[in-house]
């Protein structure tokens, strides 16, 4: 599992922090272990049933009244020892999921007039049987759309009636199952203007109108979010959005709340008192406010330097939601560094989450805990 990064010093670290690994899951907490970096001898067996801390991240979080969540993407069955361990963390430390992948246009509608539930209900399942919450990702957006839709031709009233039947069928299926819905999914460019997506394009502008009504329409009682990345920071993206929402609510389209992606770079966060504005920018138009992909990337090979301020910068986001009436949950996007999307889509960066390759805790995993107590 673990990836040698071909620099010495990074190596050197990732060994010790394998040895400490297996230390702490031969021992019974990851704290008691950590003060250890002795040699272990032979690698005992995992245990599979001991959380890293005495205080589950997810505990300290609800008693701030935070639903935890990490985005998955595979091992909720299987995986051998890797596996046991990744469900070990997750049902261990959060108390919700999003699936990262698996509740998108092109998994639940891969052929005309088909619809494919198993891979998504077997995350509900799994979430359902172990006390957790899902979070629903995503029901408009303009990647991750079937071929057999974005290659064909539409009139603008076909385009309308796939939109709505498509968020009827699917919103209806997983019908007072979520925590939340993120409807429309990343609508907006970085200089605020409406992104010309397939929805945009052969539906029209009022696209985004139509996916909440209908949504709310097929499911009353699910709070339903735009959400999209880069509105972290001051500027013409957060601007437009939060025209766009306080349209919408001025309205009564029915909106819910607003999710911030949070798909940091170490060292760019910004300050406590910045995010913690901006969060309540939107929250006093009387919408949630939901942290909903959070991972801060870092350059590879990184120093230990880098993990420490990827903590503190942690530390940070988590300070600025509990600063915020409103704030009310936060997700990583997926569990361990391992897991992460990031250094497919951004290649030479990498260890973005909480838990390291080896999903042993890493000091954003202590400074998260921390800034929850
Ligand atoms: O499923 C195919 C598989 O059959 C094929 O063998 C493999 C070869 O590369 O690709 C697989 O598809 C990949 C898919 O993830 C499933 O793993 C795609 O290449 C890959 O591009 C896709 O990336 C996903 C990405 O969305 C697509 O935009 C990431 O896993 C997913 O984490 C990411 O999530 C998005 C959120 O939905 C929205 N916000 C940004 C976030 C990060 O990009």
């Amino acid at each position: 599992m673990t990836r040698m990064s071909g620099h010495p010093r990074a190596d050197a670290r990732r060994s010790s922090r394998l040895a400490t690994i297996a230390a702490a899951i031969a021992g019974s907490s990851i704290l008691a272990a950590c003060g250890s970096s002795d040699s272990v001898g032979p690698r005992p067996p995992i245990d599979t049933t001991t959380p890293p801390t005495t205080s589950a991240l997810k505990d300290l979080a609800s008693r701030r009244g935070i639903v935890l969540g990490a985005a998955v993407e595979r091992y909720l069955e299987g995986g051998g020892a890797t596996g046991a361990l990744f469900r070990t963390r997750l049902t261990g430390e959060f108390s919700a999921v999003t699936p990262g992948n698996d509740m998108k246009h092109e998994r639940l509608a891969p052929s005309q007039g088909s619809y494919s539930f198993a891979a998504a209900d077997a995350i509900v399942a799994f979430a359902q049987a172990n006390g957790m919450r899902v979070r629903g990702h995503t029901l408009v957006w303009g990647s991750q759309i079937a071929r057999w839709v974005t290659t064909g031709t539409w009139t603008q009233e076909q385009a309308r009636t796939m939109l709505t039947s498509y968020i009827t069928t699917v919103a209806g299926h997983f019908k007072g199952k979520l925590l939340a819905w993120d409807v429309v999914n990343e609508p907006l460019n970085d200089d605020g203007s409406l992104k010309q997506n397939f929805w945009a394009t052969n539906v029209g502008a009022d696209y985004i109108e139509l996916a909440f009504r209908t949504a709310h329409a097929a499911d009353p009682d699910v709070p339903l979010f735009l959400n999209d990345y880069n509105l972290e920071y001051p500027g013409a993206k957060a601007d437009a959005a939060y025209t766009l929402v306080r349209d919408l609510r001025t309205r009564g389209v029915p909106i819910d709340g607003i999710g911030f992606q949070a798909h940091f770079i170490v060292g760019t966060v910004p300050s406590r008192a910045s995010l913690a504005a901006t969060f309540k920018r939107f929250a006093d138009l009387g919408l949630k406010v939901h942290i909903t992909e959070l991972d801060i990337r870092i350059r590879q090979p990184s120093t230990s330097a880098d993990l420490t301020t990827q903590a503190s910068d942690y530390a940070t986001v988590v300070r600025a939601c509990l600063d915020t009436p409103g704030c009310e949950s936060i997700v990583t996007w997926g569990l361990a560094d391992s897991d992460s999307w990031v250094p497919q889509a951004f290649p030479g960066w990498g260890e973005p989450l909480l838990f390291d390759a080896a999903y042993a805790p890493k000091p954003a995993y202590y400074a998260f805990a921390d800034a929850l107590k």
